[in-house]
C-alpha cells in the first residue's frame, strides 16, 4: 500500500496563541509537493507539528498516516513508520562522526534497540543496540555513491562547524539512510546560498521516486527552479488557501505573494 500523510483541519497552538488555523493537505509516497507562504504563515509550525515536536500543541484536527491517526506518538516512533524530518536526533550525539550519528539514527529508525532489548541484549555490550558495522558501512558507500559525495565527509567531525552546504549534505545523506516513505523538509535557514539549495534539490531528484513522499516547505521559489514539485500550495496566515501545479509556483515567482493575501487575506475588521 502506498504511504499516505493526511492532515485534516489541523488546528496547532503555540503557547496561547493559535497559528495553524485549519490546514488541509494530503502527502503520498512518489509525490512532491512544495509549500510555499511568506515569512510567519506557519509553514515551519506545520512541519514540526508533524514531527510531534512537544511546543506544538494539536487543538483539533488530525494527522493521519496510512487511516491512522499518529497524534500521540513521539517523534522516534513516527520516524519508525517512515516519516522524516531532517535531522530529528539532533542532540542523540553532540560529539562523534557524522558516520556514528547515521548509525545511531539508522539503528533507531529500524528498531534494532528493540530487537536488542527483547533479545535481553540491551545495554550489556557496546555496539549491541547498532545496526552491525559492516552491514551499515556497505549501505552508506552505496548511498553515498548515489549522492555522488566525497567518502570521507561521513568520517567529518559533526561538531566540527559544517557549512551551510554541508549541512545540507548531511541532511541529505540522512534522508538518504533512513528511506522514508514520506520527508518533510523545511528549507528555513534564510542565508542558504545557492551551493546549498543545489545539494537539497539534487539529493531529493536522485532520491524521490515511487518509494518516497516528499513535502518541500520553502518561501523561495528559486529551490524550485531545481525540484519539479507536482503540487504546490501556498499557505498564508495559517492556512492552506491555494494549490496547484507546478504553473502556481511560477506565478508566485512572478506576481509575489500579494495578490494571495489580496485575494485570501483576512478581509479587514469592519467597527462595530
Ligand atoms: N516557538 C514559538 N514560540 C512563539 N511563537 C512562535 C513559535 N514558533 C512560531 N511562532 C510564531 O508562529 C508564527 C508562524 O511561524 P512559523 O511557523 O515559523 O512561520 P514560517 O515558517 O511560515 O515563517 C509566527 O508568528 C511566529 O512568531
Ligand atoms: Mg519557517
Amino acid at each position: 500500500m502506498k504511504a499516505e500523510l493526511m492532515v485534516k483541519d489541523l488546528h496547532v497552538n503555540v503557547g496561547d496563541k493559535e497559528i495553524l488555523r485549519g490546514v488541509n493537505l494530503t502527502v503520498r509516497q512518489g509525490e512532491i509537493h512544495a509549500l510555499m507562504g511568506p515569512n510567519g504563515s506557519g509553514k515551519s509550525t506545520l512541519a514540526y507539528t508533524l514531527m510531534g515536536h512537544p511546543s506544538y500543541v494539536v487543538t483539533s484536527g488530525d494527522i493521519l498516516l496510512d487511516g491512522e491517526s499518529i497524534l500521540r506518538l513521539g517523534p522516534d516512533e513516527r520516524a519508525r513508520k517512515g516519516l522524516f524530518l531532517a535531522f530529528q536526533y539532533p542532540t542523540a550525539i553532540p560529539e562523534g562522526s557524522l558516520g556514528n550519528f547515521l548509525r545511531t539514527a539508522v539503528s533507531a529508525v529500524r528498531g534494532y534497540k528493540e530487537r536488542a532489548q527483547a533479545s535481553g541484549n540491551g545495554d550489556a555490550t557496546i555496539g549491541s543496540e547498532l545496526m552491525p558495522m559492516r552491514e551499515f558501512r556497505k549501505e552508506l558507500t552505496e548511498k553515498m555513491a548515489l549522492l555522488e559525495m566525497d567518502p570521507s565527509f561521513a568520517r567529518r567531525y559533526l561538531n566540527d562547524g559544517f557549512s551551510g552546504g554541508e549541512k545540507k549534505r548531511a541532511e541529505i545523506l540522512q534522508m538518504a539512510m533512513l528511506e522514508p516513505r514520506i520527508a518533510i523538509l523545511d528549507e528555513t535557514d534564510s542565508g542558504l546560498d545557492i551551493d546549498a539549495l543545489r545539494v537539497v534539490a539534487d539529493g531529493v531528484n536522485r532520491l524521490v521516486g515511487p518509494e518516497m513522499g516528499t513535502l518541500i516547505i520553502t518561501h523561495y521559489q528559486r529551490l524550485l527552479n531545481y525540484i519539479k514539485p507536482h503540487f504546490v500550495h501556498v499557505q498564508l496566515a495559517g492556512r492552506i488557501v491555494l494549490s496547484g501545479g507546478p504553473e502556481l509556483a511560477l506565478e508566485l515567482e512572478a506576481k509575489g505573494y500579494d495578490w494571495v493575501r489580496e485575494q485570501f487575506g483576512e478581509p479587514m475588521m469592519a467597527d462595530s
